[in-house]
């Protein structure tokens, strides 16, 4: 259960994504379903923070110890996120951020990885332009055909003001998090996601809805809403249901809580600007849409 990205950069590394199942209310990954899934082949553990709600890094972090894995940490959705009250990013191996327009922060486009392992993160700045290394006079040698994935200085001017205001950002998505808490507790058609603690980036608000029992398709709900002025997004469709991964073999059937959430979610409007009176109407329609 995450975007594509997650395992598309594991397939373009020509490697092979096992998917492992999640939690329902969590939408982590199910660490107690992860040992079934480690053979001989296996390099590391990716869990994806989901919407901002830290996975079990402990249990993670003990299976990587037991069995020699990298931890690699999708974290796209977690900056300011805090596990244990330390934030996500500073748990030693490795976690990447997406700065992409619809995160917390954004640089416009890029992203960031934080490492506690030196000599990865000098890999990671030689890879990201052409492979290129200064010796101590400042010549450029050129150790392997890097990338070109440098971010520019206009889009780390964008992230480093909006990293300023982050916090805030934040803080306010918790807040308004915590307002559809209230006015959702006890409405049936909806499961609510994990509450978590006060370490949650909340990066999105997403919520479970049965549309068979609803008798509407996720497409009729979506313009319901829209037609009342309100955007909802579905994120994600599971990936193993994915048109590429159903030629590569996978089955949704295999990972079957994550194909219910693929089926059921919904993403409801999130972001700083919202009003508590937003937060309000958004749930007004959805009681006058839903049965
Ligand atoms: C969970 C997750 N992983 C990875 C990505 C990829 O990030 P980017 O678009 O910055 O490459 C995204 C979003 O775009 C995401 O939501």
């Amino acid at each position: 259960m995450s975007f594509a990205a997650s395992a598309n950069v594991v397939v373009r590394l020509r490697a092979k994504p096992v998917f492992v199942d999640i939690d329902l209310h969590t939408r982590n990954l199910n660490v107690d379903l992860v040992p079934a899934a480690i053979t001989a082949k296996t390099r590391a553990i990716m869990p994806v923070h989901f919407s901002g709600l830290p996975a079990d890094l402990d249990a993670v972090h003990a299976l990587s110890a037991k069995h020699g894995l990298r931890v690699i940490e999708d974290a796209a959705h977690a900056i300011g996120s805090r596990y244990h009250g330390k934030p996500i990013g500073s748990f030693g191996d490795l976690a990447v951020f997406s700065f992409h327009p619809n995160k917390n922060m954004t640089s416009i486009e890029g992203g960031a990885i934080a490492t506690g392992d030196a000599a990865a993160a000098e890999l990671f700045e030689q890879y990201r332009f052409h492979g290129i290394k200064r010796n101590a006079e400042g010549e450029v040698d050129v150790l392997f055909p890097g990338a070109k994935s440098n971010l520019a200085d206009v889009a780390a001017q964008v992230g480093i003001d909006q990293l300023r205001r982050l916090d805030g950002f934040n803080a306010r998505r918790g807040e308004l998090a915590a307002r559809y808490f209230q006015e959702l507790a006890g409405f049936a058609p909806l499961v609510l996601p994990a509450r978590g603690d006060s370490g949650h980036s909340w990066h999105m608000f997403t919520v479970l809805i049965d549309f068979t029992a609803q008798g509407m398709s996720r497409p009729q709900f979506q313009t319901a809403m829209a037609d009342r002025g309100i955007g909802i997004g579905v994120h994600y469709p599971s990936i193993p249901g994915l048109k590429f991964y159903r030629q590569q073999g996978y089955r949704e059937e295999d990972t079957p809580i994550a194909a219910r959430v693929g089926r059921e979610t919904v993403t409801l409007p999130l972001f700083p600007a919202m009003s508590d009176e937003d937060v309000a109407r958004v749930c007004r329609e959805l009681r006058a849409v839903l049965k």
